[in-house]
């Protein structure tokens, strides 16, 4: 039987991913610890639909422990997808100690669970979350998987990059089945607290200005979840070990981001703008050819509808 395995299952993605997954009738395992990185009464929350489908499973566990626990769970036949999101997100807190926390969420938890993929077999493909931020600031534009070296700007892009290389290596020493698909800043319904636009919609429902690290001129390659979802779900058949870009489409400044958010919600926004904060890079912008090619992927909703469901999430909260 086909079974998936989602680890991070109650974050943003993760959680979004899984009930995707579930409404195509499939069988998912999740994996979750619950890191309280933001409120996890919003994990408990996102997961909350899955755990009413008897298709679900939740494990609450640590996967950078010993993961023979997941063989409870699963058959030694099941042919398993794993698509693997669990990770410390957030650039700007994987400075100083709190990098231990990024070296054991995101490079030794994906070695552990690559291990433990190789050693138990039968994996049709391990699906790897990467990121926008192992290119750190490259001079040319857009970010290219084969043109642009990868130099991450923060800890956490040079754990994501060293994660990634681990699954490559996984693919080409030992023919583990592997994509990776580096994410450009994903934006939607459940998206976490700390990131930009669910942090601008709270301070815009309150009429508070909003708080722009920097002079606003950044620009960033927007990506809405359920594209970043259908991507996930069409690199199931992908298994040569391939990194790709899912993003492209809506590079924009921060500043016409605002603007649209306040055309959105019919409101004017006030801005309070504060020095940049360590790590975060001017541009991001994603060439999308390669994951055209490979998965046949092309994201498809615009910023401003993307941006009034995220509104209208936050608002039915
Ligand atoms: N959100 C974005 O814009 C974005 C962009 C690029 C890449 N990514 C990547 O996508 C993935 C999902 O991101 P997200 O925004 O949904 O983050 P998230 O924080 O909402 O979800 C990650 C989940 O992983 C869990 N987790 C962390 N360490 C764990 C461990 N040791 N064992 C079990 N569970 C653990 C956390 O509790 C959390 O629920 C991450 O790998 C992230 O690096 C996200």
């Amino acid at each position: 039987m086909k079974k998936y395995l989602v680890t991070g299952c109650a974050g943003f993605i993760g959680s979004t991913l899984t009930d995707k997954l579930l409404k195509q009738g499939e069988s998912v395992v999740g994996v979750d610890v619950f890191r309280d990185y933001y409120d996890v009464n919003i994990k408990r929350h996102n997961i909350s639909g899955a755990l009413k489908n008897s298709n679900f499973t939740l494990i609450e566990k640590d996967l950078s422990t010993d993961l023979d626990f997941l063989n409870e769970f699963l058959n030694p036949s099941d042919e398993l997808v794993i698509y693997h999101l669990a990770a410390q997100a957030g650039v700007r807190k994987s400075w100083g100690s709190d990098f231990r926390i990024y070296t054991k969420d995101n490079i030794d938890v994906t070695q552990n669970l690559l291990e433990w993929a190789h050693t138990r077999g039968s994996i049709k493909n391990f699906v790897y979350a990467s990121s926008s931020s192992i290119y750190g600031v490259p001079k040319v534009l857009p970010m290219t998987e084969d043109k642009t070296v990868p130099i991450p700007y923060s800890p956490y892009g040079v754990t994501k990059l060293a994660a990634e290389n681990l699954v490559r290596l996984y693919t080409a020493n030992m023919g583990l089945p592997t994509a990776s698909l580096r994410f450009f800043t994903v934006y939607g319904p459940r998206q976490r607290p700390d990131m930009a636009f669910n942090r601008f919609i709270q301070a815009a429902f309150k009429n508070q200005p909003i708080g722009v690290f920097g002079n606003g001129g950044q620009t960033r390659d927007f990506t809405f979840i359920d594209d970043i979802v259908e991507g996930l779900r069409l690199a199931e058949n992908s298994t040569k070990g391939i990194a790709m870009n899912l993003g492209g489409g809506n590079r924009v400044t921060l500043l016409h981001t605002i603007q649209t958010l306040g055309k959105v919600m019919e409101q004017e926004i006030k801005i309070e703008f504060s020095e940049s904060k360590l790590g975060d890079v001017p541009d991001t912008w994603a060439s999308a050819e390669l994951a055209f090619k490979e998965l046949g992927w092309k994201p498809s909703i615009s910023l401003e509808e993307g941006l009034k469901r995220e509104v209208n999430w936050l608002r039915s909260l």
